[in-house]
C-alpha cells in the first residue's frame, strides 16, 4: 500500500527521532497513521536510517537511528550515501571529545566526514543533476548532520563526481583524508627534489601524504614498523625508519642536516621535531601548543577549514582516477556493526580504512 507523505512525514516530526530496534516505537506512529491513510508513497520513504548516539561515551553508545528526511537547501545537494569512512575525529567526537565543537548540536549526534553516493535532491541554484554518482567532504559539526546515514545534506561545493571506475566504498575513502593530504602537501610547499619526513605513515593520511609527495617530486622519508615495511614500500617511500619515540634520531641518521619538512600524522610532536632541519617546516594535523624552535615554522592543516575548496577536492579525486591516490579498504561494516568498526579503529593496527555502507 502506498501513502502520501504529508501524514507520515509530519508524525515523525512530531514524534522527533527514533531509535531503532523500535518495533514498539512504530506502533502508535502506525496507529496514528492509518487513521490519516492517502495513497501515494511508502512509509520506508521518510526515514533515513543513521548511526547516532544520545550521549557521549564508548562505542557501545552508538546505535542505529530513523531520523526524519533531510532536504537540500538552496545551494546544497542531498546525497543517497552509500559508503561513508569511519575516521578518528569520529571516534574522538563519539567519545565527547569534541563537545566544544558540537556544543549547538542537538542529538542524536552523527559524526562522520566523507561519503560516496548517489545525489538525489538538488536544491535551487545547486549545479548538480540528480542521479549524479558523486564523492562529498562532510562537516558533521554544522548545520546537516554527519555522514553516517543514509542520507546527507551538504553544500554543492563539497561534492565532485565520484572518481571513474571505482566503486563507492573505495571511493568514500577519498574526499577528506585526500583533501587533508593535499592540504599537507601546500603546507610543505617543497621544491622537487627537496625531502619530507611522514610519520604515521601506514595510516589514511600518511599513506596518501606518501603518495601525493611522490607525485609532487619530493624525496620522502616514511616510518614503519617491522610488519609495515613492505606496506610502506609499495605507497612509495624512498627510505624507511623504525617508528616510535625514537624516529627522529632515525631520520637524521639518513639525514644528517635534518629534513626539509615533516609530516607528523602519527601526533608525535616534540618527539618528532629533532629530525627537522633549522628554519623546515612542522606540518601538524592535530593542535599542538608546543614551540618547535631553530626557526621551524609550525604549519596546521585543517581540512575543515578547506571545505569550499572544490578545486582541491577535483584535484585529489583526478590523483585518485590517475591511480595517484590509491584507497585502501580494511573492511566494510552495516550500521549495525558500527559499534565493531569504532573498537577496531581505536585499537590501532588496522592497515585500510573502516568504511559503513547503507
Ligand atoms: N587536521 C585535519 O584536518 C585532519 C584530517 C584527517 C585526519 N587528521 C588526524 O590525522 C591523524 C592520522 O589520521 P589517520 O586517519 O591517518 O589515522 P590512522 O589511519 O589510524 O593512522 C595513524 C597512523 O599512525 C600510527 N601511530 C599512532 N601512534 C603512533 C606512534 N606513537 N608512533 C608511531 N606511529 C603511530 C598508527 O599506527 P597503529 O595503527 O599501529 O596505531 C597509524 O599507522 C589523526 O590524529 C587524525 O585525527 C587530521
Amino acid at each position: 500500500m502506498r501513502f502520501r507523505r504529508s501524514g507520515a512525514g509530519q508524525l515523525i516530526r512530531r514524534f522527533g527521532v527514533r531509535r531503532r530496534p523500535a518495533f514498539f516505537g512504530r506502533v502508535p506512529i502506525a496507529a496514528a497513521f492509518i487513521l490519516t491513510l492517502r495513497p501515494s508513497r511508502d512509509w520506508d520513504d521518510f526515514r533515513v536510517r543513521a548511526v547516532g548516539f544520545f550521549e557521549f561515551g564508548g562505542p557501545e553508545v552508538l546505535q542505529v537511528v530513523d531520523l526524519p528526511e533531510p532536504h537540500a537547501g538552496p545551494g546544497e545537494v542531498r546525497i543517497r550515501v552509500r559508503a561513508a569512512t569511519v575516521n578518528p575525529i569520529d571516534t574522538l567526537a563519539r567519545a565527547g571529545k569534541r563537545r566544544d565543537a558540537m556544543a549547538e548540536l542537538s542529538p542524536p549526534y552523527v559524526v562522520g566526514m566523507e561519503a560516496a553516493g548517489e545525489i538525489d535532491e538538488v536544491g535551487a541554484g545547486a549545479p548538480w543533476p540528480v542521479g549524479e554518482h558523486v564523492i562529498a567532504l562532510v562537516l558533521p559539526f554544522g548545520p546537516h548532520k554527519g555522514a553516517h546515514a543514509e542520507q546527507v545534506v551538504v553544500p554543492a561545493a563539497q561534492v565532485v563526481r565520484a572518481p571513474a571506475g571505482m566503486g563507492p566504498v573505495e571511493a568514500a575513502t577519498i574526499p577528506m583524508n585526500g583533501m587533508t593530504a593535499a592540504l599537507v602537501i601546500e603546507a610543505l610547499d617543497l621544491p622537487p627534489g627537496a625531502t619530507t619526513a611522514v610519520t604515521g605513515a601506514a595510516g589514511a593520511v600518511g599513506g596518501y601524504v606518501i603518495q601525493l609527495a611522490k607525485a609532487a617530486g619530493l624525496q620522502v622519508i616514511a616510518d614503519a614498523s617491522e610488519k609495515d615495511r613492505g606496506l610502506v614500500r609499495d605507497l612509495g617511500a624512498d627510505e624507511i625508519v623504525p617508528r616510535g619515540a625514537d624516529v627522529a634520531r632515525h631520520i637524521r641518521a639518513l639525514a644528517p642536516d635534518g629534513v626539509a619538512g615533516l609530516v607528523d600524522a602519527s601526533v608525535q610532536h616534540a618527539q618528532v621535531v629533532p629530525a627537522i632541519a633549522d628554519g623546515g617546516v612542522l606540518v601538524l594535523v592535530r593542535d599542538w601548543a608546543g614551540e618547535p624552535g631553530r626557526g621551524i615554522r609550525k604549519r596546521h592543516v585543517l581540512v575543515s577549514q578547506a571545505a569550499g575548496r572544490q578545486d582541491l577536492l577535483v584535484a585529489v579525486r583526478d590523483r585518485a582516477e590517475q591511480g595517484v591516490l590509491v584507497p585502501r579498504v580494511a573492511r566494510t561494516f552495516s550500521p549495525e556493526e558500527a559499534a565493531v568498526a569504532h573498537r577496531m579503529l581505536k585499537a590501532g593496527g588496522t592497515r585500510g580504512r573502516l568504511v559503513i555502507t547503507f
